[in-house]
């Protein structure tokens, strides 16, 4: 058995029957969706079919103003025969998505005849320089040019014709031939290159990451990046007040508690903000088992445990299918840890019990990190939190009733 038995079971599962268990998926109120859109051109199928084996579809469906410069099933053959990995191919079509809205219409109208616009590519952090702008030119004959901005100044491709233009949320449109340059097709690391402990030494969370490397958790954190992986690490600082509490529990305590801190589904800030509601982490192997509840509050984005709040300080990295944030708490699940009572004046009327017959091997304390020092005051809240999330939970399971 990897994982221990609870200590005790809470009443107040009751209140968490299996339809709560919501996972987090990416949000169906989107504007666009561009693989639906390409569907209806079969001669664009095989761009299509790139763009979500690479996440891209995901990344445009999120943006609210995007421009996408589709190549037909002839154009994307030179790109195919490369043989380049899939990380290789993402960069290269992402230089294929305009982060701005261009219509036909406003493609003909550039003031001055021509502009450099930014790309995807730009944004995913892998271009340097200029090399992720795209050159837009118009030209003798009205004909529309698109270079990549590599340095040679040559304009390889050119507008072809609109394929669907939702202004100024996203337009579609052919160009002639895959724009491509040396920067793009250079050797980058693939998600499975990731090394997601040592992306944590380096970042602030070193501390964190040695406990996933002396522990058997570390195979599951490095197997799942590929199927898409969030990580929430706790602080250098946090892990060390951490240290007596960790230390009390068995190694397979401590497994449980490190797969606590990752959920297997890529998870954008934008998409925790507003997908709020209970999670599975790597730890949950049964319903309701070491889930968490993820909560918007204000700008933050906090992870809400029977025992602590953590809030989301930072990203680490945030490359599909893997992100990293930092918190700064160690998440305590119930399963491990007790459960603070509810403090009066009005206690939640179903968390009152659980405490007394736990047995958890810590604490409830809840003052891990130097700015939240006072504990007590800290407790009072938590079971604030508590009773607005069963409150929450119960409102949520009307509404799935
Ligand atoms: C454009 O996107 C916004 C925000 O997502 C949405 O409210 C609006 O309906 C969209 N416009 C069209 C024409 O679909
Ligand atoms: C977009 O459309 C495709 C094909 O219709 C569908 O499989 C996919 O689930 C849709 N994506 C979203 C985010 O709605
Ligand atoms: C267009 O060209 C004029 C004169 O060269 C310049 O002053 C202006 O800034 C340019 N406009 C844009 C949008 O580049
Ligand atoms: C785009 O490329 C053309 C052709 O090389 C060049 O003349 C033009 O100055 C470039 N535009 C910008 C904005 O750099
Ligand atoms: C990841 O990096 C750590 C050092 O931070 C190293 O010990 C480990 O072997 C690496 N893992 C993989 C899968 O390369
Ligand atoms: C460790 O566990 C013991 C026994 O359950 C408990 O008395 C002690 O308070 C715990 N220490 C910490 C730091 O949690």
């Amino acid at each position: 058995m990897r994982l221990s038995l609870p200590f005790f079971f809470s009443s107040s599962m009751a209140l968490f029957p299996l339809f709560f268990l919501l996972f987090l998926l990416p949000s169906s109120s989107n504007a666009h969706n561009i693989t639906r859109i390409l569907a209806k051109y079969p001669e664009f199928s095989t761009f299509n079919h790139y763009l979500s084996l690479t996440h891209l579809a995901g990344d445009i469906n999120r943006r609210l103003t995007i421009t996408v410069l589709a190549v037909d099933n002839a154009g994307m053959a030179p790109l195919l025969t490369k043989k380049l990995p899939l990380y290789t191919i993402r960069n290269v079509l992402s230089l294929h998505v305009l982060v701005d809205y261009f219509g036909a219409k406003k493609l003909h109208q550039i003031s001055n005849g021509t502009t450099l616009t930014a790309s995807m590519f730009q944004s995913s952090g892998s271009a340097s320089g200029t090399a992720g702008y795209v050159n837009i030119t118009n030209l003798k004959g009205g004909k529309v040019g698109f270079g990549v901005e590599d340095g040679d100044g040559k304009l390889s491709s050119h507008f072809v014709k609109s394929l669907k233009e939702i202004p100024y949320n996203i337009s579609v449109m052919q160009i002639s031939q895959v724009l491509t340059s040396a920067e793009a097709e250079a050797p980058t690391a693939g998600p499975g290159d990731l090394n997601v402990t040592s992306i944590m030494s380096k970042q602030g969370c070193k501390a964190f990451a040695d406990l996933i490397l002396a522990s058997e958790a570390r195979t599951t954190f490095e197997t799942n990046v590929d199927a898409g992986l969030t990580v929430f690490c706790p602080t250098d600082n946090v892990v060390k007040a951490f240290q007596p509490q960790y230390k009390n529990l068995t190694a397979s305590q401590k497994v449980s508690l490190l797969l606590y801190h990752g959920i297997p589904v890529y998870q954008s800030l934008q998409m925790l903000k507003t997908n709020n509601g209970i999670v599975n982490t790597l730890a949950t192997e049964h319903a309701n088992k070491y889930d968490f509840t993820v909560q918007t509050d204000g700008d933050d984005v906090t992870l809400v445990t029977k025992v602590n709040t953590a809030k989301i300080t930072g990203t680490l990295i945030d490359e599909e299918p893997l992100v990293i944030y930092k918190i700064n708490k160690f998440l305590m699940p119930k399963e491990l840890f007790k459960v603070p009572e509810a403090k009066p004046p009005k206690p939640a009327k179903d968390s009152g019990n659980d405490d007394e017959d736990a047995e958890a091997p810590a604490e409830e304390s809840d003052d891990q990190t130097a700015d939240d020092q006072n504990g007590a005051s800290g407790l009072i809240m938590d079971g604030g939190k508590l009773v607005v999330m069963v409150i929450l939970s119960l409102c949520m399971g009307f509404l799935v009733m």
